[in-house]
C-alpha cells in the first residue's frame, strides 16, 4: 500500500477512535498512542529519511495535514468531554433544596418547673416576691423557730435526713446532729421574717427531702413553694381569698376550695385546703354512678397546708405579734402537678420518659 494510503487509513482509523473516546482519559491514550514519542503518527514524521526523494514532498505533506486534522479534532473532543464532564460533576454534588429538613427534636420544660413557674406568676401578680432558702439546713431553722417542739413527730429519724460531718470528730452522733436536708420550705419563712421588716409578701419554691420510700403519693425528694405574709391586720379571710384565688388560678375557675381545720406547729390555727375533684367535678361518683377513683368519692383533693403564722414565730423572728399577723401555707407541686392533669403516680415525674413529659 502506498505511504499516503497508509496514512489516509490511519487518519480515519484515528478520527473513529477520537469520536469513540467518552472520558478525558480515554482521549488521552488516543493522542499518546498516534502523536506520542511512540505514536504511529510521529513514527511516520520520523520515518520521512527513508521515503523516497520524489515521494517525499507528497508524503510529507499528507503527514502534516493528517496531524492537523488529528489534533483538530482532539481538541474538539476534549472541548466537549470536559463540559460534559463538569456537568456530571455538578449534577454528582448537587443539593436537593426542596427535600423536607430533618426534624430537631425540641426540648420541653419540665411539668415541676412548668407548674412552680405557674405558682410563681400568680403570686408575683399579687404583688409577691420570689425568695430562695439552703436546701441544707440547721434544726434550728427547719424546726426550732417554727415552734416544733423537741419531741415533735417531724423531727423523728423516720423523716428526717440528718447531715453528718465525717471530716472530724463524730461531733454529730445519729440523730443528734444539727444540720440536716430540710423536710419542709417553711424554714424560708423564719430567714425572711429574720432579714425583712413587715410588710412581708413572698412565695420561696424549692426541693425537700423526707426519709420516705417512693411510692404513688410520696417521693423521698419533691417540690414545695412556701408563701407567708406578714403585715398589719392580716386575718383568716385574707388567708382564705388568696388561696380560694391561687387554687381557681391553678385549676380553673369552676372549682371550688374548703378549709379543713388541722395541725401545724407554727400556725395558729390552722387548717388544710381541699380544692373540689375536677375527674367528677365534685360530686365523688362518675357518670355511671362508679366512685370517683381520683378523690377516693369524697369530691375532695387536699391540696396544701395553712394557717395564722403562730405568734410564737413571730417573737422569735424579731417581729411583734401585737403590731402584725400574717398567714402561711405550703403546696407541694408535684401533688399540683398530678391534680391538674390526673397523674396517678407521683413518680412518673421522675422517671424521665419522654412520652409522657412531651404531653405537657
Ligand atoms: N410545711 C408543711 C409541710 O411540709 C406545709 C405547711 C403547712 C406550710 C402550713 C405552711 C403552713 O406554711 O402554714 O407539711
Amino acid at each position: 500500500m502506498a505511504i499516503t494510503d497508509e496514512l489516509a487509513q490511519l487518519r480515519e482509523q484515528t478520527l473513529a477512535r477520537i469520536a469513540e473516546a467518552d472520558t478525558s482519559a480515554a482521549l488521552e491514550s488516543v493522542r499518546v498512542a498516534v502523536l506520542g514519542k511512540a505514536g504511529t503518527l510521529t513514527g511516520y514524521l520520523r520515518g520521512m529519511g527513508k521515503v523516497a526523494k520524489e515521494e517525499r514532498a507528497v508524503v510529507g505533506k499528507t503527514v502534516n495535514e493528517v496531524r492537523n486534522v488529528v489534533e483538530e479534532a482532539l481538541e474538539a473532543r476534549k472541548k466537549k468531554l470536559a463540559a460534559a464532564e463538569m456537568e456530571a460533576a455538578i449534577d454528582a454534588s448537587a443539593v436537593d433544596v426542596t427535600l423536607p429538613g430533618r426534624a430537631q427534636q425540641m426540648g420541653t420544660r419540665h411539668l415541676i418547673n412548668a407548674i412552680t413557674d405557674e405558682v410563681s406568676e400568680t403570686f408575683l401578680g399579687l404583688g409577691y416576691t420570689v425568695v430562695h432558702g439552703p436546701e441544707v439546713e440547721t434544726d434550728y431553722y427547719n424546726f426550732e423557730a417554727l415552734n416544733a417542739p423537741k419531741d415533735h413527730p417531724s423531727r423523728s429519724m423516720q423523716d428526717t435526713f440528718y447531715v453528718r460531718d465525717l471530716s472530724g470528730e463524730a461531733s454529730s452522733v445519729r440523730g443528734e446532729s444539727d444540720v440536716l436536708l430540710r423536710t419542709q420550705t417553711s424554714g424560708v419563712q423564719v430567714h425572711v421574717m429574720e432579714d425583712q421588716k413587715p410588710p412581708i409578701y413572698i412565695i420561696a419554691p424549692g426541693k425537700v427531702y423526707r426519709r420516705d420510700v417512693a411510692d404513688p403519693s410520696h417521693l423521698p425528694q419533691f417540690t414545695q413553694i412556701e408563701g407567708l405574709v406578714i403585715d398589719k391586720g392580716i386575718s383568716f379571710g385574707d388567708l382564705k381569698g388568696t388561696l380560694d384565688y391561687f387554687c381557681k388560678q391553678m385549676f380553673g375557675p369552676d372549682r371550688k376550695t374548703r378549709f379543713r381545720a388541722h395541725y401545724f406547729p407554727f400556725t395558729e390555727p390552722s387548717a388544710e385546703a381541699d380544692v373540689s375533684c375536677g375527674v367528677c367535678g365534685g360530686t365523688g361518683h362518675l357518670h355511671d354512678g362508679e366512685r370517683c377513683r381520683m378523690c377516693k368519692g369524697t369530691g375532695w383533693l387536699e391540696i396544701l397546708g395553712c394557717g395564722m403564722v403562730d405568734p410564737n414565730v413571730l417573737t422569735m423572728s424579731g417581729i411583734d405579734p401585737e403590731e402584725y399577723s400574717g398567714f402561711a401555707f405550703g403546696v407541694g407541686v408535684e401533688r399540683v402537678a398530678c391534680l391538674k392533669y390526673n397523674v396517678p403516680d407521683l413518680r412518673m415525674l421522675l422517671e424521665g420518659d419522654m412520652r409522657f413529659l412531651r404531653q405537657f
